[in-house]
């Protein structure tokens, strides 16, 4: 098609069908615990965590449960049944599908155990309804190197967890127990935690670490910078212009306080990266939220960005700050190329501040920035002047778009997204789903369930419909079940006509990621290539090059043809083996 019936087919478009559907919030059901971590653990269920103590509706064994699956279909909470205490802890899907819930809380008066070296487990579950299908939580028989409250987690390129930082005991602000060392589920090193001179340098604000995982490649070019991001071998001749190819190396940047470093986990060197601007911080309790742009073949250039948090100072007294104080509104973006490092943050303002937002990718590549508040800060009656409990106020109720491909200063929008009125504060997680439209949960910052506050707990589930839920959708059928990497398979397509002319369709592999903290780790969106059948019946799509550019392990297939997206249809990408899995697929 030629750009100009190209325009004129998008205006009517535009003026047809768009005009009719929306962005809506539709609440429809309540979590029965108060869902304070998320993660989508099949194509009909998620699982929520809470607090041990925060005492919600829904019961096992005679006591408030704090652990649920949430049916997506029913939108219907079952109760878990976790033994020791999620509060605060963290997670990740392991690349055989088993989902691992990671740290957690030492508490007595509950009827929880020490969580703090959680491993929870909770292998693939087939049954749509989650029959059958159970939480092992046994921390006598499986358990972390170390205790951690507030650690991160992320799936890494051989399909382990790696567990970063944390608290050993509970504190009511800042990191004053730190647990400055990384670990791995399974182990690796023997065991040993490995101790992280980052974690060290980058107190006190540096619970919840974001992370963000990333292959960092440089290809046949000039180089002539003074950081290095690469292998040992690397380094020691990077000063000075050096022509070379790379081979694969895994990393992933790290983001607490406003420092942030690469981090090769496999030569186990950190690189320091540019401060974010401006004294932005991101890491708890000052929660920001990061997430990696989509990658796109075929070079896959990893971009990070980071919005929201506080430029307050990490050494100010707890009791000197105020709910009040504004939140950040800096939207900071970088790429993790030798020239992108050397530029460094590119910054831009969102529409408002925001304290805790998350950041959700969603299948046609634009990143939806919500929840959150516009000022004060993380955590529980732990500042000078509270609202209620909370930390924070003046919740930021209207969602905004971040469009990755948009120019500089034009990226961020609330144009058509709706308006809710339940305050998504301390303790909420949300998630994009398998059918494409957003899981809102949870909120409380309050210690147990308190009513009478400003900013109550909060057991109401929510949708954020995108425009796409009500149009008639694209469909994919025939996806197998299991894809290897830098393979091509075809499956079958149906695009409807209000999209037909769309001259190009897009395929999104996405993992969904875990939400906890205002942080959604392991969540990645790798651009497929993808051929649609001169009959538009048939799509051959490639699957990832390799293990580094999606780490092996579950994820959900997207199509997008105009601005509407398909159901995801549920793969294993790589072979399904319980981690360490070897390098899989093809080099470059
Ligand atoms: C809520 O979910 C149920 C079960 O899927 C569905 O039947 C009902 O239509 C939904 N209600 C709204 C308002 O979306
Ligand atoms: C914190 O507040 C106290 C009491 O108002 C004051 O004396 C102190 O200087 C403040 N400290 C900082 C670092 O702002
Ligand atoms: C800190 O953030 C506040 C709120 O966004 C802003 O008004 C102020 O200019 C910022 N200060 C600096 C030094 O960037
Ligand atoms: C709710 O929080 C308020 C403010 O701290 C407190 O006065 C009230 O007692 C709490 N209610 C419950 C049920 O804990
Ligand atoms: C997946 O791997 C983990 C870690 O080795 C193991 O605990 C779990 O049982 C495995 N599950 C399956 C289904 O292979």
């Amino acid at each position: 098609m030629n750009l100009f019936l190209h325009a004129l087919f998008v205006t009517i478009y535009s003026s047809t069908l768009v005009a009719s559907a929306g962005w809506e919030f539709v609440v429809n059901g309540t979590s029965g615990i108060l869902a304070l971590e998320a993660i989508i653990v099949s194509p009909t269920l998620a699982i929520f965590f809470d607090f041990s103590g925060t005492g919600g509706p829904l019961q096992i064994n005679g006591h408030s449960a704090w652990g649920a699956l949430w049916n997506l279909e029913t939108n219907q909470a079952t109760a878990l049944d976790v033994v020791s205490d999620t509060f605060c802890a963290s997670g990740g899907i392991l690349s055989n599908g088993t989902m691992v819930s990671v740290g957690g809380m030492q508490l007595t008066g509950t009827p929880a155990t020490d969580g703090r070296m959680g491993l929870r487990i909770f292998e693939p579950c087939s049954s749509p309804d989650g029959e059958g299908c159970t939480l092992f939580d046994n921390p006598d028989l499986v358990h972390l190197a170390e205790t951690r409250w507030y650690p991160s987690s992320l799936r890494i390129f051989d399909g382990s967890l790696m567990i970063v930082g944390g608290i050993h005991e509970a504190t009511p602000f800042y990191n004053t127990d730190p647990v400055n060392s990384f670990e791995f589920f399974p182990s690796k090193d023997g065991g040993v935690p490995r101790p992280s001179a980052f974690l060290e340098r980058s107190l006190t604000a540096n619970l919840f670490p974001r992370q963000v995982s990333s292959e960092v490649r440089v290809h046949v070019s000039e180089l002539s910078i003074s950081v290095y991001l690469l292998s040992p071998m690397v380094k020691s001749s990077w000063s000075q212009t050096t022509r070379y190819v790379s081979s694969e190396h895994a990393t992933f940047i790290n983001l607490p306080s406003f420092q942030s470093i690469i981090y090769d986990i496999e030569a186990d060197i950190e690189t320091i990266l540019p401060d974010l601007p401006n004294g932005v911080r991101a890491t708890n309790p000052f929660d920001g939220t990061i997430t990696l742009l989509p990658l796109s073949p075929p070079l896959y250039i990893p971009e990070v960005l980071v919005c929201g948090g506080t430029n307050t100072s990490d050494q100010i007294p707890a009791l000197n700050l105020s709910s009040q104080d504004p939140a950040s509104d800096q939207c900071s973006r970088i790429t993790l190329t030798p020239a992108g490092i050397k530029k460094g943050w590119e910054v831009e303002r969102m529409l408002e501040g925001r304290m805790m937002p998350e950041m959700i990718l969603l299948p046609n590549g634009q990143v939806l920035i919500i929840n959150g508040a516009q000022t004060g800060y993380a955590a529980i009656s732990s500042v000078g002047v509270i609202q209620g409990n909370s930390n924070a106020d003046h919740a930021a109720f209207t969602p905004s778009l971040y469009d990755p491909t948009a120019p500089l200063g034009h990226r961020i929008s609330n144009k058509g997204l709706p308006t809710t009125d339940i305050a998504r504060m301390y303790h909420s997680s949300v998630s994009l789903t398998p059918s494409g439209n957003i899981l809102l949960a949870g909120s409380n910052p309050n210690v147990n369930v308190n009513e009478t506050v400003k900013f109550p707990t909060e057991f109401r589930v929510q949708y954020l419909n995108p425009p796409w839920i009500s149009l008639p959708r694209p469909t994919l059928s025939g996806v197998p079940a299991k894809i290897a990497f830098n393979s091509k398979f075809a499956v079958r397509v149906t695009i409807p006509a209000h999209v037909a002319a769309f001259p190009v369709v897009k395929v999104a592999l996405m993992d969904l990621g875990y939400s906890s903290h205002a942080f959604h780790s392991s969540s990645r969106l790798v651009w497929l290539e993808a051929k649609l059948s001169s009959d538009r019946k048939t799509l051959e799509i490639s699957s990832p090059p390799n293990n580094r550019v999606y780490p092996p392990g579950p994820g959900y297939i997207y199509l997008t043809v105009g601005d509407t997206t398909s159901i995801g249809a549920h793969v294993m990408v790589g072979s399904g083996a319980p981690p360490p899995v070897p390098d899989q697929g093809r080099k470059f």
